[in-house]
């Protein structure tokens, strides 16, 4: 039988700055998963088209400045894979394989589409609407098993468990004659979805998840804000009038208060549970200053890495071609064998 070797993958849009959402919800594990996997990180440019378009150059600059982040955070090039999805065509090749084992039913349930479509969805990119294929395809041209994401990406690993499950059904025969006794060609890749924050929602409404399009950018804090502007953020966050719970059951219909201990705890690596008993009973401006310190102290390294980074963009371009490579050497015997599975004549 052909062991599956366990490995992350996990990816981020380079469009505009990343922010605390995204640190939190997915960073912070994916650093983490560092020690116990074989990881590979990507910058997904081709998701970034999807939608609105940036100009070339303000394209470029933001891959760079993702890859940045990435690294500034913890994610270390040399034992990880980092690169950007462009460089490496087999996640394309593959996405058109997985846009005809998806059934159009299956892409009609996301719900990440219709809140991007809005109302005009007649006018959304066909690549809005294939997204969640590129996106197994991401994960299955490695054979990935774990996929440390937030919250709003478990309908998407869904979509590309089915994909995966498709997929083997369809072509077992060949499967199996390849080698895969059990008929496991693509893996059921996991969502890793960890910690007190998987949901940051927005500074400015505690119901609206925390995203980069936002029109106000008092809604998150960037990974690029200084520690002036972090703090006025956290200090202009909207609450309520009561004061904090000492338990988490004292939460509920309270999202400002909900949203802000959890940000808390995962920056401070502690429970929602200990920081309510520490905070519990005490008005929130005391705690916004705590937060607002504890913010800077964790993200003002960053940012200032970040742009000791962003400033050799050549060293930047140069991570990402030696990751595109050593991705690309996983990736395209995985995609051959697909070609053989599928039928295709190849030389
Ligand atoms: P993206 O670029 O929207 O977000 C990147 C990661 O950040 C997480 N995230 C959040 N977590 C908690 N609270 C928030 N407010 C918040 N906002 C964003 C996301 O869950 C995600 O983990 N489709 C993906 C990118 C992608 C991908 C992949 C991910 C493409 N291919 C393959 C994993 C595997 C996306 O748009 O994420």
């Amino acid at each position: 039988m052909i062991e599956l070797k366990p490995r992350v993958f996990s990816g981020m849009q380079p469009t505009g700055s990343l922010h605390l959402g995204n640190y939190l919800g997915a960073l912070i594990n994916w650093v983490a998963m560092q020690k116990t996997h074989e990881c590979i990180y990507c910058v997904v440019d081709l998701h970034a088209i999807t939608a609105e378009w940036l100009e070339p150059e303000e394209l470029r600059q933001s891959i760079r400045r993702a890859a940045a982040a990435y690294i500034a955070c913890g994610i270390d090039p040399k034992s990880s894979i980092l690169f950007n999805q462009s460089q490496v065509t087999e996640h394309a090749e593959l996405a058109w394989i997985f846009n005809c084992v998806a059934r159009l039913g299956w892409l009609n349930r996301m719900t990440q589409f219709k809140e991007k479509a809005g109302k005009d969805r007649e006018n959304a990119s066909v690549g809005l609407y294939a997204y969640p294929n590129l996106m197994a395809a991401d994960i299955l041209v490695y054979r990935g098993t774990h996929v440390p994401v937030g919250e709003d990406q478990k309908q998407h690993l869904e979509l590309a468990r089915d994909i995966a499950q498709k997929f083997n059904n369809d072509w077992r025969e060949a499967i199996v004659a390849k080698g895969y006794a059990d008929g496991m060609f693509f893996p059921q890749p996991e969502p890793i979805i960890l910690g007190p924050a998987t949901r940051v929602m927005s500074l400015r409404d505690g119901t609206k998840k925390m995203s980069k399009s936002d029109p106000s950018d008092l809604s998150r804090i960037n990974l690029t804000d200084d520690a002036e502007a972090i703090a006025r953020k956290i200090q202009r966050a909207k609450t309520d009038p009561d004061a904090l719970p000492s338990e988490p059951k004292g939460l509920e219909g309270r999202p400002e208060a909900d949203n802000l201990t959890g940000i808390y705890a995962a920056l401070a690596g502690t429970t929602q549970e200990a920081v309510l008993k520490e905070f519990g009973g005490g008005q929130f401006s005391t705690f916004k200053k705590a937060l607002a310190d504890v913010a800077v102290a964790k993200l003002a390294p960053i940012t200032s890495e970040m742009t000791r980074l962003s400033a050799d963009p050549a060293e930047i371009d140069r991570i990402l071609a030696d990751g595109a490579r050593r991705a690309r050497a996983i990736a395209h015997p995985i995609l051959n064998e697909v070609k053989d599975i599928v039928g295709f004549v190849r030389s």
